[in-house]
């Protein structure tokens, strides 16, 4: 029996050890009153086995983890007909520059970092009659958790600052890869990334990726194929320019968000959940890399 309480408990007190050198992201002004000292693990195993330690049940803003989420909608509304707009490769970029897209006549590497995301974005947009309702439904579904909201305030602050993601938007539309217009796209955008959830739901809402295709309330929403699709596609693209670094330190496909949430998974055994605001400098989160890449050693549970 792996003692998984223990283990998280001890890798908590491991990392209050070391000097947090993440900062706070303060380019959406709303992120930036987050308390850097909040830490949060949580474990949950597909035998219905649960562990949590920290600040599990504190909310937070999940940020790019959205992407995973509106990426799986896509799937099931359109299946492979995503794979005409966008790429499966990683970018090897930071998650939201312009150069690649350019040279690249308006196809995004992948679906996880800013472009691919907004692409998807304009998919959902499309297909869905209420886009904003009908997602935040689908995310609720899926956690088994109805009382899952966007958080406004963080949506309006981004729409405010987000210069970068209308720039990304205009050249994507520009190059014939945006069916709706500009700011219909960003605001559904700006709102998934302001969803709210903390590590329990976040756990939660990534279940069916470790449980093939079927939801907490098990529902099947993804065939397999599309389940290793999307696991394929997180573990390769799922931290932007430090996919390869969280691929060699951690072993399981995951994403981060710049809220300071990480959410990873091994197929058929669990999904785990961290939360730890202060961001390394490629925007994912210092001590959740670190708790993580103790957690699989630990535990000797990963991929590889
Ligand atoms: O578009 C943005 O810049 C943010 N809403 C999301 C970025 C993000 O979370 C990148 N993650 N590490």
């Amino acid at each position: 029996m792996m003692e998984y309480q223990a283990i998280l408990d001890t890798i908590q007190s491991n990392l209050q050890k070391i000097e947090n050198t993440g900062t706070v992201a303060a380019y959406i002004p709303e992120l930036a009153k987050v308390n850097k000292d909040n830490f949060a693990i949580y474990l949950n195993r597909v035998n219905g086995d649960n562990y949590g330690v920290g600040h599990w049940d504190v909310s937070f803003s999940i940020q790019s983890i959205s992407k995973v989420l509106t990426l799986s909608k896509a799937l099931q509304l359109i299946g492979t007909d995503v794979w005409e707009r966008m790429d499966v490769e990683p970018s090897g970029d930071p998650f939201n520059h312009l150069s690649l897209l350019e040279l690249e006549n308006g196809i995004p590497r992948n679906p996880l970092i800013n472009s691919g995301a907004i692409v998807i974005a304009d998919i959902l947009v499309s297909e869905l009659k209420n886009p904003k309702e009908d997602f935040l439904q689908y995310v609720r579904d899926l956690t088994n958790d109805q009382t899952i909201t966007y958080n406004e305030n963080v949506a309006l602050s981004e729409k405010e600052t987000g210069f970068t993601n209308y720039a990304t938007a205009n050249l994507l539309k520009s190059f014939g890869n945006l069916a709706n217009d500009v700011d219909t796209v960003l605001d559904f955008y700006f709102h998934q990334c302001a969803i709210e959830m903390n590590c329990q739901q976040l756990s939660n809402a990534f279940y069916l990726f470790a449980n093939r295709g079927k939801c907490m309330r098990n529902v099947a929403h993804l065939t397999l194929s599309q389940v290793k699709r999307i696991n394929a596609i997180m573990l390769t693209c799922g931290f932007y320019d430090e996919a390869g670094e969280f691929a060699f330190e951690v072993g399981l496909p995951g994403k981060s968000g710049v809220g300071g949430g990480i959410v990873a998974l091994l197929p058929n055994n669990f999904t785990i959940a961290t939360w730890a605001p202060g961001l390394n400098p490629k925007g994912n989160s210092f001590l959740g890399m670190q708790a993580l890449e103790q957690f699989t050693t630990a535990t000797g549970e990963s991929i590889f």
